[in-house]
């Protein structure tokens, strides 16, 4: 399944970018977005998850999100997510930048990641911008009465989900400090992303032009295959462990 030259480039890597998404956390039950079954009430997520939808209805917005946390909590790491911590332990110099907002990377024990998009975890206050880790009784709430969504301890006014929303321009430092680490990488590997959304599939193509090898991991087509340099059609799971197999021989 693994070109012997990609194995030799992740086992040289001395400096390693992996960019994922939804895919690598399907088979831990996490719907992708642009898949089967990725309505909701019958909205799609791009009718959701924008500022426009929030300030017309918070109470529908949190209470998908609501939902989502409650998939995400339930649901753990797969073997994938772990095979991506085996390979942060053996290159000195790894970035994982995840485009998931599900926690999983990091409940697997990655340590040198940033999340693109946020965290369905957290929620941010819409007007002095503290964020915190959403406790449980904040998350039971009448969707049709405001006053019950979560609100700010500190200044007291309404949260939102801590997450990019379609529309929104990146939080400072987050992808920039990922095309700098891109810029100098010696692969890019980048695992269950559809390219939809631009940024993250262009610190491949970046990383790339820059002189990486460049690998994906996708069952299905997506707008970064024709662009990589070896491309590992199936799931993330068995790809991955094919690669620390492959790595361990
Ligand atoms: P998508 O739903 O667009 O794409 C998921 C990708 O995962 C597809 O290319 C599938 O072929 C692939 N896939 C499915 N099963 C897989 C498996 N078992 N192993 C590996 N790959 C598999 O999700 P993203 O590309 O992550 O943004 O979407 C990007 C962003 O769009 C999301 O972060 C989200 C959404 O708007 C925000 O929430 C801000």
């Amino acid at each position: 399944m693994w070109p012997k030259n990609a194995v030799e480039a992740i086992s040289n890597a001395k400096q390693l970018l992996v960019v994922t998404g939804a895919g690598i956390s399907a088979a831990s039950g996490i719907p992708t977005f642009r898949g089967e079954g990725g309505l909701w009430r019958n909205y799609r997520f791009d009718e959701l998850a924008t500022p426009s939808a929030f300030e017309r209805d918070p109470g529908l917005v949190w209470a998908w999100y609501q939902m989502r946390r409650k998939v995400c909590l339930n649901a753990a790491p797969n073997p994938a997510h772990h095979a991506l911590v085996t390979l942060e332990e053996r290159c000195e110099r790894f970035l994982l930048a995840t485009q998931n907002v599900d926690g999983l990377h990091r409940r697997a024990g990655s340590l040198r990641s940033i999340c693109l998009h946020g965290d369905i975890l957290d929620a941010r206050c819409t007007r002095c911008q503290n964020i915190w880790t959403l406790a449980d009784e904040e998350c039971v709430a009448d969707e049709n009465d405001p006053q019950t969504l979560p609100h700010c301890a500190r200044c007291g006014a309404l949260a939102r989900p801590h997450i990019l929303w379609f529309g929104e321009t990146y939080w400072p430092g987050t992808i920039e400090t990922a095309f700098h680490f891109a810029s100098g990488c010696d692969v890019g590997l980048v695992i269950g992303t559809s390219g939809a959304v631009g940024p993250p599939a262009a610190l491949i193509e970046h990383a790339g032009r820059r002189g990486a090898m460049t690998v994906e991991i996708n069952p299905n087509p997506s707008s970064l295959s024709s662009t990589v340099d070896h491309l590992i059609p199936t799931g993330a799971v068995e790809a991955m462990r094919a690669l620390i197999g492959a790595l361990d021989t």
